[in-house]
């Protein structure tokens, strides 16, 4: 991966003609760093948010060595990469083909379940072995939550003594999981979704449960979605796993996939075309920008602009200017709400935003995008051709940032989040 100094130095350099990812490692390690010391238990990253491999070894490298697994592709992933690391497989729903091979092949033995026919799946494909972690997920309320999940997954409470006491009779280690949902506002959802496991266990006193694991949720900062401090999270988690009946007898877990890697890739993007307040980009909901489209997020934007390149036919390289700081000679544009469409040919590619950019952007202009390290390149697909993109690192903190007391976070006032 080439360096550069900043996303500045990419176009300065090279004037890339398709979407570069730029990866930010120190922003990476203060979001580990932080995790390791203040969460009160295991952190297992939820390697669907970016299974790329820089950020697996990264986080691994920063101390993270235990991660959650949704697949085989992301076991044999991880193994590859760091090797001897703690995975556990956390899907509720797996193929017989996927348990087999991360019990033997990979040596996974803990596995979440929701349902009584999952748990006689797992224990019956890892032939009925006496060394399992059974975690059982339960389903919590979601309603702070800009990305619900508990549609899908997750028994109800009152399924879940019955399911916990067939577990408990073949498993070494027993747990009760859940997910308050994605990019969750308020962190007093931690702490009703602990007081259901509590009740639960109430009510089994000689059922024993090992693990507490409250999963994953722990938002980012976004322009029109600013969360609480982590610390807030952090004190209400607490709050939560003392009030738990015996709080000293389990082991805790969570499995941040946004909060630990959202901030440590932004993605730069060329303007092909602008049709008034619309501009055509070269990355799109097919490619990293999903979210944008699909749930609506509004990314950190910025302009860089490349300079006239009357020199750089001479092989001298141009200079950029960052647009929203006075040219020289020049004038500040003001800025105004932008719409985006990608590069496919299909409607839906389609990014409402607004994203606010100066008036003056045009074709040939550039835009960083940032907080894509979450579900951003995660999501990409090769659809209509465009699947080509570079990743590059870069120096330059992350310009939004919810570990400003760990990173050396810039206010940089030309990053547009109005
Ligand atoms: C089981 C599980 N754990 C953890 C995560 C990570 O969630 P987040 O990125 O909101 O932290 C997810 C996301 O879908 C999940 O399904």
């Amino acid at each position: 991966m080439e360096d550069y100094d900043g996303p500045e130095d990419v176009v300065r350099r090279s004037r890339p003609e398709v979407p570069v990812t730029c990866f930010r490692p120190a922003a990476l390690k203060s979001a580990a760093r932080w995790f390791l010391h203040n969460f009160p238990g295991k952190t297992l990253y939820a390697v669907k948010a970016n299974p790329d491999p820089f950020v697996l070894a990264g986080l691994f490298e920063a101390g993270i060595t235990h991660f959650d697994a949704a697949s085989l592709p992301e076991i044999e992933q991880v193994s590859t990469l760091c090797p001897g690391a703690h995975i556990a497989f956390m899907h509720p729903v797996k193929s017989r083909h996927a348990i087999e091979h991360a019990y033997f092949d990979y040596g996974v033995r803990d596995f979440s379940f929701d349902s009584l026919a999952e748990l006689d799946k797992i224990v019956a494909t890892t032939g009925n072995s006496k060394d399992l972690g059974l975690l059982l997920r339960l389903a919590v309320p979601n309603v702070n939550a800009e990305m619900p999940l508990n549609d899908k997954f997750g028994c109800l409470p009152a399924q879940a003594l019955a399911l916990l006491r067939a577990a408990r009779k073949v498993s070494a280690r027993l747990g009760i999981c859940f997910h308050v949902g994605s990019q969750t506002m308020n962190p007093d959802a931690y702490v009703t979704a602990l007081g259901l496991c509590g009740d639960i266990m109430r009510q089994m006193p000689r059922t024993a449960v090992d693990i507490i694991d409250i999963g994953g949720g722990f938002p980012s900062a976004y322009p029109d979605m600013t969360p609480p401090p982590l610390s807030e999270y952090k004190a209400a988690i607490e709050r939560g796993l003392d009030a738990l009946p015996h709080p000293n007898r389990y082991e805790f877990w969570c499995e941040p996939g946004r909060a630990l890697v959202a901030e440590c890739t932004s993605v730069l993007v060329k303007v092909e075309l602008r049709k008034g307040d619309v501009l055509y980009i070269n990355d799109g909901t097919y490619g990293s920008l999903f979210d944008a489209g699909h749930m609506g997020f509004r990314y950190p934007v910025r302009l860089i602009r490349p300079t006239p390149d009357a020199v750089s036919a001479a092989g001298i390289t141009p200079a950029v200017q960052i647009a929203g700081t006075k040219p020289a000679g020049g004038r500040k544009s003001a800025l105004k709400p932008f719409r985006f469409y990608g590069p496919t040919c299909d409607s839906i590619d389609y990014m409402p935003g607004p994203f606010f950019l100066p008036d003056n952007i045009g074709e040939g202009d550039y835009i960083e995008i940032g907080q894509l390290g979450a579900y951003g390149n995660a999501m990409r697909t090769g659809f209509n051709g465009f699947s080509a993109h570079e990743i590059v690192s870069v120096k330059t903190p992350p310009v939004v940032s919810m570990y400003a007391d760990t990173t050396e976070t810039t206010d940089d006032p030309e990053f547009c989040v109005a």
